[in-house]
């Protein structure tokens, strides 16, 4: 990258970081702008400044990786940073400069790919825009601050069902564990946030196999009866910091599967077994927990919330990449 553009590209991080604070105080503090597949796209701005630039970014997912699951096999992602409070206009300026590259690339019309952007969701000035380019949100990175936010209720209490025991997932629970994070995966491929592949059962069991030999526990199990009815996995800090950049700095841990079985949602399982995770996460000195849920998912969001849980970014898609308006 030339040295001007570096320059520029400093300055917009910055100017870019600090407008995110006046947002959201849980974004990150600064908004770096990555290589990208060419030099950045640039909107024009007053004194020479760009109003903003922005990043395009191929990835292509193997076979036989579970990320597969988790979306398309070749994902083309715009990282943008804009000056302005007002997003409109500057972010139409780049999704059209982004949607001509994409045009002239071979293969992103093919099925199994997409063009994406992961836009801050309280940035409301840029939703419209989105919208006219075809996009549409798919997924939520949620977020709990590690004391809840002030007015934000702790969650119900204890659910007083003395026949419910939760307790830590164990090497022999593999079956159970792996029946119940296919689930979880199976009621997402409804709302377009994860897809079956041929690999995703047996790449599951053998993550899961890896999980439940891990100590301390990282998976607990709801039981009634003896039977397992719910689960909760969490990837502590070690474990997340693929994903610890998308907020303030601090300890962060992720939070990727909550599943109660149909027939006993709406008991408070749910409820009991983030009440439980919580606890844990708390005295091990955890900041902040990260998780994702499907925009579509009508259960999600107002569990999560009141659960401390609030919408921190929004993962925007248009399928195949070459859609995009
Ligand atoms: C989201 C999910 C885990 C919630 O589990 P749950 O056991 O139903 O959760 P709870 O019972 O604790 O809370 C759910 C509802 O029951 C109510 N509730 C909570 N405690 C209760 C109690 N003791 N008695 C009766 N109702 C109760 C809650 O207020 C809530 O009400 P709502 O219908 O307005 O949403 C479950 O619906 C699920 O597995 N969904 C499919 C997978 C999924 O969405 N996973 C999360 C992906 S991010």
């Amino acid at each position: 990258m030339p040295w001007v553009v570096r320059d520029a590209v400093d300055e917009i991080s910055r100017a870019v970081g600090r407008r995110w604070q006046g947002l959201d105080r849980l974004l990150p503090p600064r908004a770096e702008l990555p290589e990208g597949c060419a030099a950045p796209f640039v909107v024009p701005g007053a004194n020479g400044r760009p109003a903003g630039l922005a990043a395009c970014r191929h990835q292509h997912v193997p076979d036989g990786t579970l990320n597969q699951t988790w979306g398309t096999t070749h994902r083309f992602s715009l990282i943008a940073r804009l000056r302005e409070a007002d997003t409109s206009a500057a972010l139409g300026d780049l999704l059209g400069q982004w949607r001509d590259h994409l045009a002239g690339l071979p293969g992103a019309g093919a099925d199994d790919t997409a063009a994406m952007i992961t836009w801050p969701a309280r940035d409301v000035s840029g939703v419209n825009t989105l919208l006219r380019h075809g996009l549409q949100p798919i997924t939520v990175i949620a977020v709990r601050p590690g004391r809840p936010e002030p007015g934000v209720p702790a969650g119900p209490g204890p659910t007083g069902d003395e026949s419910l025991v939760i307790r830590e997932a164990r090497p022999a629970d593999l079956d159970a564990v792996t029946e119940l994070e296919m689930a979880v995966i199976r009621y997402d491929v409804q709302f377009g946030m994860a897809i079956l592949r041929p690999a995703t059962e047996a790449l599951v069991r053998a993550e899961t196999q890896a999980a439940l030999a891990a100590r301390p526990a990282r998976a607990w199990l709801a039981e009634r009866d003896g039977e397992p009815i719910g689960l909760i996995h969490v990837q502590p800090p070690e474990q997340s910091g693929w994903i610890a950049g998308m907020t303030r700095a601090g300890v962060t841990a992720y939070l990727p599967t909550l599943f109660v079985r149909p027939g006993q949602r709406g008991g408070g399982v749910g409820t009991a077994l983030v009440r439980h995770l919580h606890a844990v996460l708390d005295a091990c000195g955890v900041d902040t927990t990260l998780l994702h849920y499907a925009q579509l998912n009508p259960l999600s969001a107002p569990f999560w919330n009141r659960l401390g849980y609030r919408p921190l970014w929004t993962g925007w898609e248009v399928r195949p990449a070459a859609s995009l308006r």
